[in-house]
C-alpha cells in the first residue's frame, strides 16, 4: 500500500512471517531501536547486530521523553554514514513516537523504517506521520510530522501481545468499521470472533482495511486541519478516560469506551438509531475489559481532562460524533457538547458496563 504525503510517497509492506526482520536489521548503516519486550521475545533476530548499532528501550510513557530521544540521537552520531544513516525502529506506538521524532531532527531528517509490533500501531498510528514526546505532565506536547520511508507489518508478531494490548488495538479497528457505516458495522459484527481469536487472515484483512480507511483522510488533510479531525471520533472521551485513570486504561480501550459515550450522545440528540447504538455496543463490549471503579471520578475531573485536550480550541466543547448513519457513516465535528451531556454519557457507559 502506498501513502502519498507532502514529504514523500511511502509504502506499507505486509510480511508473511518474521523471517524478514533478520534481513532488515542486517543493513550496516543502520541504528536499530527496539522495544525491550520485543527484543526479549524475538532475540534470535537481533543476535548478529553489534552493540553499537542496537538501542533497547522500555516502552513506557515515562520514557517517551526528550532525554530518550537525545540518547538515540547521540548513538546515531557514531554511525559512519551520518546523514545517510537509517534508523530502523521496532515496537508499538511509544517506540514509533520517540523514533519518529529522532529521525526527523537528527541531521534534519534521516531515513526511517518502522516495524509496528502492536496491533494499534499497525492498524492506525504507523501511517499519518505524527511523532510525539511527553513533556513534564503534558502528554504528546512536543511533536512533528515525519512519516517513515517504509513500514513493514507482520501480523505474526501480534501473537505475543498480551490480551490487554491486543484488545486495545481492536478498539481502533472497530472504530474504523463503525465510522465506515452500515457495511463496516456488519463486517465487524461478522468477524469480531475471528479477530479475538487472532486468526491471521482475518487480522491481516482488518489491518489492511483500517489503513485504507485512514489513508483517505490523511491524504487529503495530512496536517490535521479539517477532514482528518474526524478520525478523532470518540477521542475527546477516550483521552479524558486515559487522563483520569492515569493511563491505566490503554489508548484503544479508552477509545472503545469513548465510542459508547459518543454514540449515547448521538442517540440522545436523535442523530442515530438505537439499533446502530446497540449493535455497536455489543461489539465494543467484547474488547473492553476494565476495572470500572477506575471511572468513579467526579464529573469535574472529566471536564478538566477534556478541557486540557489539545483538540479543544475554545470554551465550548468539541467532539466528533456520528451524525447520520447510512450506507456510509457520516461524522460531524460539533462544538456544542454540554457538561450535562458528558455527565449523561459517563453514567450511560457505567450502567451498561456494570449490567
Ligand atoms: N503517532 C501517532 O499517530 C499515535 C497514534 C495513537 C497512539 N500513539 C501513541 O502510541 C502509544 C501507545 O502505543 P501502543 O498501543 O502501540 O503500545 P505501546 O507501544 O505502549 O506497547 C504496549 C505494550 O506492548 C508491548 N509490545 C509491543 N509489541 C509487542 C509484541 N509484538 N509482543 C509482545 N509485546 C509487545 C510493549 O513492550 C508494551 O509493553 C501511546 O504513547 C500513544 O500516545 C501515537
Ligand atoms: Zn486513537
Amino acid at each position: 500500500m502506498k501513502i502519498q504525503s507532502r514529504f514523500k510517497e511511502y509504502e506499507v509492506i505486509f510480511e508473511d512471517n518474521k523471517v524478514f526482520l533478520r534481513d532488515l536489521v542486517s543493513e550496516p548503516n543502520s541504528e536499530i531501536v527496539v522495544d525491550k519486550n520485543v527484543y526479549e521475545l524475538y532475540k534470535d533476530c537481533f543476535e548478529e547486530i553489534p552493540s553499537e548499532r542496537l538501542f533497547v528501550v522500555e516502552a513506557t510513557e515515562k520514557n517517551k521523553v526528550v532525554d530518550t530521544a537525545l540518547d538515540i540521537c547521540e548513538k546515531i552520531t557514531e554511525i559512519p554514514a551520518k546523514r545517510n544513516a537509517t534508523l530502523i525502529s521496532i515496537g508499538g506506538g511509544i517506540i514509533q513516537d520517540i523514533t519518529g521524532f529522532v529521525a526527523n531532527v537528527t541531521y534534519r531528517g534521516i531515513n526511517w523504517i518502522f516495524v509496528p509490533t502492536t496491533l494499534l500501531a499497525a492498524c492506525d498510528s504507523c501511517i499519518g506521520g505524527k511523532t510525539s514526546l511527553n513533556y513534564k505532565k503534558y502528554k504528546n506536547l512536543l511533536g512533528t510530522f515525519y512519516p517513515p520511508d517504509e513500514i513493514h507489518i507482520c501480523s505474526e508478531m501480534f501473537h505475543t501481545l498480551t490480551e490487554r494490548d491486543f484488545k486495545s488495538g481492536l478498539g481502533e479497528v472497530i472504530k474504523f468499521n463503525i465510522m465506515a457505516g452500515q457495511n463496516g458495522l456488519k463486517n465487524i459484527e461478522d468477524n469480531i470472533e475471528g479477530l479475538l481469536e487472532r486468526k491471521p487472515q482475518i487480522v491481516d484483512q482488518f489491518v489492511h482495511s483500517s489503513l485504507s480507511f485512514k489513508k483517505k483522510f490523511i491524504e487529503v488533510d495530512e496536517f490535521d486541519k479539517g477532514e482528518r479531525i474526524k478520525l478523532n471520533f470518540a477521542h475527546t472521551f477516550g483521552h479524558a478516560i486515559e487522563v483520569i485513570t492515569e493511563y491505566e486504561i490503554p489508548h484503544g480501550t479508552a477509545v472503545a469506551i469513548g465510542m459508547i459515550m459518543a454514540n449515547s450522545i448521538s442517540e440522545k440528540r436523535g442523530l442515530i438509531s438505537s439499533d446502530v447504538v446497540k449493535r455497536s455496543e455489543k461489539v465494543l463490549l467484547e474488547v473492553i475489559d476494565i476495572d470500572s471503579k477506575l471511572l468513579d471520578k467526579p464529573l469535574e475531573d472529566y471536564m478538566k481532562a477534556i478541557r486540557k485536550d489539545k483538540k479543544q480550541v475554545s470554551e465550548s466543547l468539541t467532539a466528533v460524533l456520528i451524525s447520520n448513519y447510512g450506507e456510509n457513516g457520516e461524522l460531524s465535528v460539533v462544538h456544542d457538547v454540554t457538561e450535562q451531556e458528558i455527565d449523561y454519557a459517563i453514567n450511560y457507559f457505567k450502567k451498561l458496563y456494570r449490567a
